[in-house]
């Protein structure tokens, strides 16, 4: 994840976890920054879990005395029933081909009322459903026009390319078109399974993880400054491109 979206979601992350004495599980922990980022906000255990080898070999070299483990996460709860104040996701959600069981195993790990906190691409406006394009800024795209004439479009348009009048613009494609795509996290090639929003509250709800808050993290004044030249920046001044979910466990399961 890049620096900018750290900075980003990291305070509202940990704003909800509240981490301090808390025993935590990090999923999905990749390289195990949040794992970390978790220990120095002070709590008392966290646990990172991936299914890669390869990144918890990483996280442990940079964190030896950290607690990692390979562990699928469709494969059971990482470290037995019951024993997380609260289960941390950092954009992994989308990288899981089996929500259901995914969730079933977050709601086993964690102690009654436990939080799953996580954070997740919009799949409304970002990857796969939302592409920025560099094109012509004549308004054309913002509004719906039927009566628009095509001499008249093309008119404008030419105004606009002797203007030099281009901007960034977001293109939505199907959102309701389930696909699975392949992104780069680094240097390797990983799946990403687009669904609609609607299936990541429901299925939740379904293995008694319910929702409390929906947060959509604005960059502030000061990051975006630091970041202007970034067109991720310039974007997430105009959409929210990440959710924060924050869900809490209501039943055993
Ligand atoms: C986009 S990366 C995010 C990594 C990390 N949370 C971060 O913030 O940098 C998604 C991570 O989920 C892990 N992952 C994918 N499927 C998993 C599964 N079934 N069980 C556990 N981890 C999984 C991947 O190996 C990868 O490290």
């Amino acid at each position: 994840m890049g620096q900018i979206v750290r900075e980003v979601l990291d305070p509202p992350m940990l704003e909800q976890i509240q981490p301090e004495g808390k025993a935590l599980l990090d999923i999905g922990c990749g390289e195990g920054y949040f794992a970390r980022v978790l220990k120095a906000a002070g709590a008392a255990r966290v646990v990172g879990a991936d299914i890669s080898p390869d990144l918890i070999g990483r996280a442990l070299a940079k964190d030896p005395e950290g607690e990692y483990q390979v562990s699928d996460i469709a494969s059971g709860p990482p470290c037995g029933v019951g024993t997380f104040d609260a289960v941390s996701a950092c954009m992994v959600l989308m990288d899981l081909p089996d929500l259901d069981v995914a969730y079933r195993n977050i709601a086993a790990s964690l102690a009654p009322h436990g939080q799953l906190v996580a954070c997740m691409i919009n799949p409304y406006y970002a990857f796969p459903v939302g592409e920025w394009r560099w094109g012509l800024s004549d308004g054309l795209h913002r509004e719906f026009d039927p009566h628009h004439r095509t001499l008249k479009r093309f008119v404008r348009q030419i105004q606009g390319v002797l203007r030099g009048d281009f901007e960034w613009i977001l293109y939505i494609t199907n959102y309701r078109e389930r696909r699975v795509v392949e992104k780069m996290l680094g240097n390797a090639a990983t799946l990403h399974f687009h669904k609609p929003f609607s299936e990541y509250v429901n299925l939740a709800a379904k293995n008694g993880l319910v929702l409390q808050s929906l947060l959509e993290p604005e960059i502030s004044p000061a990051i975006y400054e630091r970041y202007a030249h970034e067109p991720l920046a310039r974007a997430l001044t105009t959409v929210p491109l990440f959710f924060v979910l924050v869900f809490s466990k209501v039943a055993q399961v």
